[in-house]
């Protein structure tokens, strides 16, 4: 039986060049996903996975994220005489429960690098990893089963999904060595980003990971992999050849909000969710029709 997960872990490093120009001076992290920065969700998903010491990895040009899990005095103050403080009032209380830490990835040297940069935050524990670009519903329920599993088996465990053909050059990607339980399978091998004739399956690492502290020595050995860049798949391939990895095919949707496409198919799904804005689905259809004149 593993030590209860107390800690969760969010990559928000990277240059986001897959948004340019949008992310030049802002992290793509704080891109809206209608009237909240994706970052947020990814936050109130490890809230709702009872983790709520979060540690943040940003780096260079990153300081709005800070910022917006900050409380602003004055800007609270204004919102309060004009007696509109309730738009305020879900981040003040996100920041009332989570206990946030930042610490800076100095050079962009890929995932499995920034990940080393928690080592000392967690202090020898396992964790939980949340990539800062990637949404998942419904919230948290993924994440509390992955800790569930680890909890049980005391292994490091991943999220995966069935992607499409032409997608798994994007992805980690798996080979299972067998079903263990209803969607929890054992892990044989993990390939990053490989190419269609190379890939073991269609099933993807689709960022959420619990993992175990020896990852840390294990990354100091990796060495750059695909992309010139340490990868983290490069460290759970050496835990799968111990027969020490897991995964578990989550239920419901990911939106990887770090690509243009999905980033604006993400906003309109999550605008039809809200019933506080009428009239998209309508409004829509009306566009496609041609017939809209906004
Ligand atoms: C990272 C991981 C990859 C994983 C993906 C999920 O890639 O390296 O294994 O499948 O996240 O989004 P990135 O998207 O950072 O290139």
């Amino acid at each position: 039986m593993a030590q209860r997960l107390k800690k969760a872990v969010i990559p928000a490093a990277g240059f986001g060049t897959r948004l340019l120009p949008a992310t030049k001076a802002q992290p793509k992290e704080m891109l809206p996903i209608v009237d909240r920065p994706a970052i947020q969700y990814v936050v109130e998903e490890a809230i709702s996975a009872h983790l709520p010491d979060i540690l943040i990895i940003t780096g260079k040009g990153k300081h709005a994220i800070e910022d917006h899990f900050d409380r602003n005095f004055e800007l609270e103050e204004e919102m309060r005489k004009s007696g509109k403080g309730k738009e305020l009032d879900e981040i003040r209380e996100l920041i009332r429960k989570a206990r946030l830490h930042y610490i800076r990835q100095n050079e962009l040297l890929g995932l499995g690098d920034a990940i080393g940069y928690a080592r000392d935050h967690v202090d020898n524990e396992s964790f939980a990893v949340l990539l800062g670009d990637t949404l998942l519903r419904p919230s948290g329920s993924c994440l509390r089963k992955l800790v569930e599993i680890h909890e049980r088996t005391g292994d490091a465990v991943l999220a995966v999904e069935e992607v499409p053909a032409d997608k798994v050059d994007r992805y980690g990607i798996l080979e299972i060595e067998s079903e263990t339980s209803e969607r929890e399978f054992k892990v044989k091998q993990i390939i990053e980003k490989p190419g269609l004739d190379e890939a073991p399956s269609r099933l993807a690492a689709a960022g959420r990971y619990v993992l175990v502290p020896e990852i840390f020595e294990i990354l100091d050995t990796v060495g750059p992999g695909k992309n010139d860049e340490i990868q983290l798949t490069d460290a759970l391939q050496i835990l799968a050849q111990q027969g020490r990895l897991h995964a578990y095919q989550f239920e419901g949707k990911r939106y990887d909000v770090g690509n243009k496409t999905d980033y604006v198919l993400t906003t309109l799904e999550f605008a039809l969710d809200r019933a506080d804005l009428p009239g998209i689905r309508e409004a829509v259809a009306e566009i496609l029709e041609g017939e809209r004149n906004i």
